[in-house]
């Protein structure tokens, strides 16, 4: 597929045969595009730090999947850079899926605690997992693309780039960094003891758009900012009872918080051809809270 859409209007959300790496591809945002796309013909390797979660989602993720499409898994802590490393060696050799078109960062931490009793050590790692695991995955994938992805096989020359000038490269890459509402609202109402969590995705929101500086002009860099949805992370967090639960969202348009599959579509489009011209900005599948609260 090239990069730009070529005219043929059934294939502009097409990901068949693209190789996409999912860092937290076992987590619920990660494994539900992770079957996204592997269901749309993409092969996929999924990355996280439990084996057994790992194992588990890729049986799932194979139900889903097209016919031929390759579901990997390998254990990979996103904040140890050397691990990172191995994974893109891994990920674009034979063994692996063969090369990096598509790279989703849905990895992250999150607790809450008021400003006033913040636990340094937790205010640590949340900063590494959320926002310095993301330098690390977007610098060696995201290099890896720039040097790899063209359809042509001319790799791109950044000594004959003139500034103004686009280059003629017809690379592919495609980042997706996992933001948040959270990212860029700070609501009392149900959003209060999210200070370090808040600052991290502040960061990826602006990580995301000097990555896309940097990566021009043949990778896009965005990101997802979802809603409050209860994936693992949010167990213990928001409350267990659905009841209670759903009524949290009902200021906002959508009425609900978030489902797992709301990412999906977001996801894909961000994916493929159709968002060659976005980059450097957020989609946020939130039900209208970002602009309404
Ligand atoms: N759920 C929400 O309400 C919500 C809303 C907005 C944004 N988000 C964001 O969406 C993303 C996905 O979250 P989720 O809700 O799907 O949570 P989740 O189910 O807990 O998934 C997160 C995944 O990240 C992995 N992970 C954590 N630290 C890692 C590391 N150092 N290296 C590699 N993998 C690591 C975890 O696996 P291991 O622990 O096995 O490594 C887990 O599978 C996160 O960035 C989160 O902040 C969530």
């Amino acid at each position: 597929m090239p990069k730009v859409y070529d005219g043929d209007l059934t294939k502009m959300f097409d990901i068949a045969g693209k190789k996409a790496v999912i860092f937290g591809g076992a987590g619920g945002f990660g494994e539900a595009i992770a079957e996204g796309y592997a269901a749309n013909g993409a092969d996929v390797l999924i990355l996280s730090r439990g084996e057994e979660k790992l194992q588990k989602a890729v049986e799932r993720i194979k139900k889903k999947a097209a016919p031929g499409v390759k579901v990997l898994y390998r254990v990979c802590d996103a904040g140890d850079e050397q691990a990172v490393i191995a994974a893109r060696d891994f990920a674009v050799s034979e063994e692996g899926i063969g090369g990096c078109d598509i790279l989703v960062n849905a990895q992250g931490i999150n607790k809450k605690m008021f400003s006033w009793e913040i636990d340094s050590e937790f205010w640590e790692a949340a900063l590494h997992t959320n926002v310095t695991s993301m330098m690390y995955t977007g610098r060696y994938f995201g290099n890896w693309m720039k040097e790899h992805n063209t359809d042509d096989g001319k790799v791109y020359d950044e000594s004959t780039f003139e500034h103004g000038k686009a280059s003629p490269a017809n690379g592919y890459g495609k980042i997706i960094n996992f933001s948040s509402v959270r990212g860029i609202r700070a609501v009392a109402n149900g959003g209060m003891g999210n200070v370090p969590y808040n600052t991290t995705k502040g960061a990826v929101e602006m990580l995301t758009k000097a990555l896309a500086a940097d990566l021009r002009p043949n990778i896009q860099v965005n990101a997802i900012g979802p809603t409050i949805t209860y994936t693992p992370m949010m167990v213990g967090i928001l409350p267990a009872d659905p009841e209670i639960r759903n009524h949290i969202a009902d200021s906002e348009p959508a009425m609900r918080i978030g489902f797992e599959i709301d990412v999906v579509g977001p996801a894909i489009f961000l994916a493929s051809a159709a968002s060659d011209m976005v980059t450097a900005t957020t989609i946020y599948p939130d039900g209208g809270l970002v602009w309404t609260s």
